[in-house]
């Protein structure tokens, strides 16, 4: 369809019960009429070699195409020790390369994150936030989801029950959206 907004999530934790999987899951839900959310899971995705530039893993090729093909991106970070999970920034650097030749490159993106601790993965995300900058992505400022003590948002299933959170995951994506369609 030639008006839908495609948006691309990554969540950056590979733990079966993780909350940040389970809230870009969520997200899936709340996204706005015309709009699909599409997850990527990384859990194929090896560590990084630059000698495989000009060589790629199939699942690296994939997750650029994935990049390519979407409009936006979500990223869904959990905060390991103040900054972004390993696997995360694996991705990320995957996907930049080959020099010249970066999936990210003016891209629209956002950011939320889930945290165990009080801070919902805001140190985490300050550091995302400056990686993008390099990748030149368009990151979106507000609103911020920070999920803190994330174990009473979600049930045993991995399903967001907290209303609040869900309102805002919801203001995520339409700010995201909205945020899409003017700098296209
Ligand atoms: C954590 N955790 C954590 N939490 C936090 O709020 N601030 C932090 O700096 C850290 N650091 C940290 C380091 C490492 C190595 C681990 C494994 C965990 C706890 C973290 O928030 C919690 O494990 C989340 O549940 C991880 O996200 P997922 O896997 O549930 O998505």
């Amino acid at each position: 369809m030639e008006n839908q907004v495609r948006i691309l999530g990554i969540a950056g934790s590979l733990r079966k019960g993780s909350y940040n999987r389970a809230a870009l899951r969520a997200a899936q839900g709340l996204v706005p009429n015309g709009t699909v959310l599409t997850v990527f899971e990384l859990d194929d995705i090896p560590l990084y070699n630059q000698d495989l530039d000009a060589n790629m893993p199939k699942s690296v090729l994939d997750l650029k195409e994935k990049i390519r093909l979407a409009h936006a991106v979500l990223f869904v970070t959990p905060e390991y020790n103040y900054s972004i999970p390993g696997v995360l920034k694996n991705a990320i650097d995957w996907a930049s390369r080959p020099r010249g030749g970066s999936s990210w490159d003016g891209k629209p993106a956002a950011i939320m994150g889930a945290s165990q601790g009080m801070f919902g993965s805001a140190r985490a995300q300050y550091h995302l936030r400056q990686t993008l900058v390099t990748l030149n992505m368009f990151t979106l400022n507000r609103p911020e989801v920070l999920i803190s003590t994330a174990a009473d948002k979600f049930d045993i299933n991995g399903k967001l029950t907290d209303v609040k959170t869900q309102e805002k995951i919801r203001e995520l994506l339409d700010a995201l959206v909205k945020w899409t369609i003017k700098l296209r």
